[in-house]
């Protein structure tokens, strides 16, 4: 293994733009590789089995190809999937979950809001993370089907995103939530429309600037620090002109997408 090797980082679509935005900020000469598994988009609502074999192959797949170090830049794949996928392969893995932990603690008003997938809130890791961490507090919890799917396929400002953020963000709002958890990487597309349904003053939180400096240790640790050029390719396991049409959406600026398929 050498430094030279490009970071692989993934998602089932875009929302792992968010993290790979940080990490390009905390470790600009790094080469990434972005695995966008749109095929399957969205994970939330799949079973654990079929997360945790998908996950455990597409580690496999970028084991071989020649990743330094792997991001699963999704928290449903890693509340799925995390252990599985660090017994399965030898690359040094970073995984990113809810920061329930730094709202528990920051929460004035003893309430916080977690917005996630079904299958995150639903997975033993969450409850644990909760039961660990957040006992003292009062957790409302909001499962999002759709959104993160609606945000990929009409956009962070479409009526259609702002119909589901009606529903999911009312709850929190009136349960007296003062921070909020965005607990799915896709969330942070539409953090202004979330802030605006809420209180004044609301934190949201988002795990982006700590996965990056965990990864910074990680390879710290491994002597696998530095030697890219800050360069990052794009893959998709769906159609790529469909991700190039989202990535232009999102990020303002076209990309060229490839396919690859784990
Ligand atoms: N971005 C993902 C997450 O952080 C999953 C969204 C989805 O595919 O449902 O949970």
């Amino acid at each position: 293994m050498s430094s030279r090797q490009p970071i692989a980082v993934f998602d089932s679509g875009l929302g792992g733009l968010t993290v790979l935005h940080a990490l390009r900020e905390c470790l600009p000469r790094e080469d990434y590789f972005y695995f966008a598994d749109t095929r399957f988009l969205p994970y939330g609502d799949k079973p654990e089995v079929f997360l945790r074999e998908r996950g455990v192959a597409i580690a496999e797949a970028l084991a071989r190809q020649g990743a330094k170090a792997m991001v699963i830049a999704c928290n449903t794949a890693t509340a799925a999937a995390a252990e599985a996928i660090r017994a399965a392969t030898p690359l040094p893995v970073v995984a990113l979950e809810p920061g329930v932990k730094p709202a528990a603690q920051q929460t004035r008003s003893g309430v916080v809001g977690v917005l996630a997938t079904t299958r995150t809130l639903q997975s033993a890791r969450f409850q644990r993370l909760v039961g660990n961490h957040a006992s003292h507090v009062r957790v409302i919890t909001q499962a999002c089907p759709g959104l993160a799917d609606t945000i990929e396929a009409q956009g962070p400002g479409s009526n259609a995103v702002e119909t589901l953020l009606d529903d999911y963000v009312a709850p929190l709002a009136h349960g007296g939530a003062d921070v909020v958890v965005l607990g799915c990487t896709h969330y942070p597309w539409v953090a202004e429309g979330i802030a605006r349904r809420m209180p004044a003053g609301t934190v949201l939180l988002d795990t982006g600037a700590a996965v990056a400096r965990q990864t910074e240790r990680l390879l710290a640790a491994a002597g696998l620090l530095g030697g890219g050029e800050g360069r990052l390719s794009v893959a998709t396991s769906g159609a790529p002109q469909q991700v190039t049409a989202t990535v232009a959406r999102l990020l303002g600026r076209k990309m060229h997408v490839e396919h690859w398929e784990p």
